[in-house]
């Protein structure tokens, strides 16, 4: 009789925490997941910064448009769901993302190691680097970056973008102008205020042909940018769906074809 009393309070004491489930069960996990929730609610959710020239820009309707924007048009296709596309300022996408105002980040941003404690990314969708556009005016010598780190030097970057990050780090000895918009960026540049604008290369490959006159530009990529999907952290199950349409979409030529039409003209190393 003792026996038994102490096997079922045995039982009990190692069956009980099982039974009331302290932890989360597999359901409970799926169903909090973005994945499960844009399904449901019939509509994903995605943020960017709709000023980043050919991967989200608006055409002459004021629509979005460009790479990422198909990009995120084919994630809602294959979820069977509508598409909400918030435009915001590129400093205010990762909070938007973790305040849970939308699903995922798709915006040209940069999968970086510090960002990534704070934000779940996939396998990257575009590989590139940072290059600099440089004023004829202001530093007409200069063609290699190590000529940027001088205490005369002025840099333009966009706020809170990798270029912002890196040039305090790569060029500590040069002072930085910090900038909301790309546009105030290559204007400093042009206009001779600044000697270099420190982004993306594909936007630095468009402002050198746009500005041939006022600039010239260093196009050999100085940083590693992998571009990737940003979704909140935990989220394993849209994780996976995410990668796995990334997968899917470059073997069946779907991410070629993107790429065909948005960057045919430019000299893109392949990602
Ligand atoms: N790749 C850079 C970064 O992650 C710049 C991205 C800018 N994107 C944009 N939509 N404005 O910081």
């Amino acid at each position: 009789m003792r026996f038994k009393i102490s096997l079922i309070a045995v039982l009990i004491f190692f069956l009980l925490p099982d039974l009331c489930s302290f932890g989360v069960t597999d359901f409970e996990i799926y169903e909090a997941s973005a994945l499960n929730q844009v399904i449901k609610r019939n509509k994903l959710v995605v943020g960017m910064e709709v000023k980043f020239f050919p991967f989200e820009y608006v055409d002459t309707d004021g629509r979005p448009i460009g790479f990422d924007v198909e990009l995120a048009k084919i994630a809602a296709m294959e979820l069977g769901v509508e598409i909400e596309i918030k435009d915001m300022e590129f400093s205010g996408l990762i909070p938007a993302l973790q305040a849970g105002k939308i699903d995922m980040i798709i915006s040209g941003m940069t999968r970086t190691p510090a960002r990534a404690r704070t934000v779940s990314y996939t396998q990257p969708y575009f590989k590139t680097g940072l290059c600099a556009l440089i004023s004829n005016k202001r530093a007409p010598e200069v063609s290699e970056t190590v000529q940027l780190n001088a205490e005369n030097r002025i840099l333009a970057v966009k706020l809170g973008t990798t270029g912002d990050i890196v040039t305090a780090r790569l060029f500590p000895k040069a002072r930085v102008k910090r900038f909301k918009e790309e546009t105030e960026c290559v204007l400093e540049v042009v206009s001779g205020r600044a000697d270099a604008f420190i982004y993306d290369e594909v936007s630095i490959i468009r402002h050198f042909a746009l500005n041939k006159e006022t600039t010239h530009a260093i196009l050999k990529p100085f940083t590693y940018e992998p571009y990737a999907i940003a979704i909140r952290h935990g989220d394993f199950d849209f994780l996976n769906w995410l990668n796995l349409l990334l997968e899917t979409i470059k073997a069946d030529g779907r991410y070629e074809e993107l790429r065909g039409k948005y960057f045919s003209d430019l000299q893109q190393r392949s990602g």
